[in-house]
């Protein structure tokens, strides 16, 4: 059964749903998006996820009312899977002619689909493996703040990552790491955890932000300030985290080990943290049924 997505105002079978070749999310990646995993349903960090959605839209100066969380909810009722991430895209919309220009009466392009995920480290924290990674030159624009699906840098990150043989790619601007292709960064030195500080080059993270909440309520201090790339190689632990990924553990970059080479306890004790922030989700979501 081929999945049902969201277009424009419609649900209709994958198969069919087609945009036309003059819109500018396809001629100038002239659109935003997000990434939203549900868990039984419960979107995580779902406000944090909308926020981040507005902030996009407003940033780039689309405008639009429409009740999203009714049509997640359509969406996921019409597609298989007890867990499944929702893809939303809103590009400005299409026009006649290719130009940078745009009409402001320009109506935009919505696009959702969803489908299966796991639940993020629902499993046994101990088979989790961790993360290769190398360091790459961030070639991407001025404003990573803003989600747009104009990715083509991060794409070609992930392309040489996976041509040095491994899953992951950092990025470094002038120096200092900014976040991974598609994930926030943590380091951690000393018992102490450190993050890039969010500007204009990285993405504030929704699990970035949940993190530094669970860490601090934990007790344990996390810094946010520039992280030289030159730190990576002193790092008592790499973390990358992501809606999708929650946070992992990455044992090698650059084909040195990072410390011993696995999981950091560190890691683990704030994974720990992380699956039981998400099996209260899901419990509270049980008894309120
Ligand atoms: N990516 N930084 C970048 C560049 C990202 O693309 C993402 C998410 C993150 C982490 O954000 P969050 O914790 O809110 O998922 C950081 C999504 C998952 C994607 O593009 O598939």
């Amino acid at each position: 059964m081929p999945s049902i997505v969201y277009l424009n105002g419609e649900f209709l079978p994958i198969t069919q749903a087609q945009v036309p070749v003059m819109d500018r999310g396809f001629l100038f990646g002239d659109a935003v998006y997000e990434v939203i995993p549900f868990f039984n349903g419960v979107g995580f960090r779902l406000e944090q996820h909308l926020q981040r959605l507005q902030y996009s839209l407003d940033a780039v100066g689309i405008t639009l009312d429409l009740d999203w969380k009714t049509l997640f909810s359509q969406l996921l009722n019409v597609n298989p899977g007890t867990h499944q991430a929702v893809y939303l895209q809103v590009s400005r919309g299409v026009m006649p002619k290719r130009s940078l220009r745009y009409d402001e009466d320009i109506v935009p392009t919505v696009f959702a689909y969803s489908y299966p995920i796991q639940l993020a480290l629902g499993g046994d924290l101990a088979q989790v493996a961790g993360v290769t990674a190398v360091t790459v030159n961030d070639q991407r624009w001025g404003r990573c703040d803003i989600k747009a699906t104009g990715l083509l840098a991060n794409v070609l990150a992930i392309r040489e990552a996976h041509q040095r043989g491994v899953q992951e790619a950092l990025l470094v601007r002038q120096g200092y790491l900014t976040e991974g292709a598609s994930c926030n960064l943590f380091v951690v030195e000393q018992g102490r955890v450190y993050t890039p500080l969010m500007d204009s080059h990285t993405l504030a993270g929704t699990t970035r932000s949940l993190l530094l909440e669970l860490i601090r309520d934990a007790g344990i201090e996390c810094i946010e300030q520039p992280i030289a790339v030159e730190r990576l190689q002193q790092a008592d632990e790499i973390w990358i985290s992501s809606s999708t990924r929650g946070v992992l553990p990455v044992v090698q970059v650059n084909g040195e080990a990072v410390a011993t080479g696995t999981p950091g306890p560190l890691w683990l004790n704030v994974a720990t943290l992380f699956q039981q922030f998400e099996q209260q989700m899901l419990t509270e979501h049980e008894t309120s049924r």
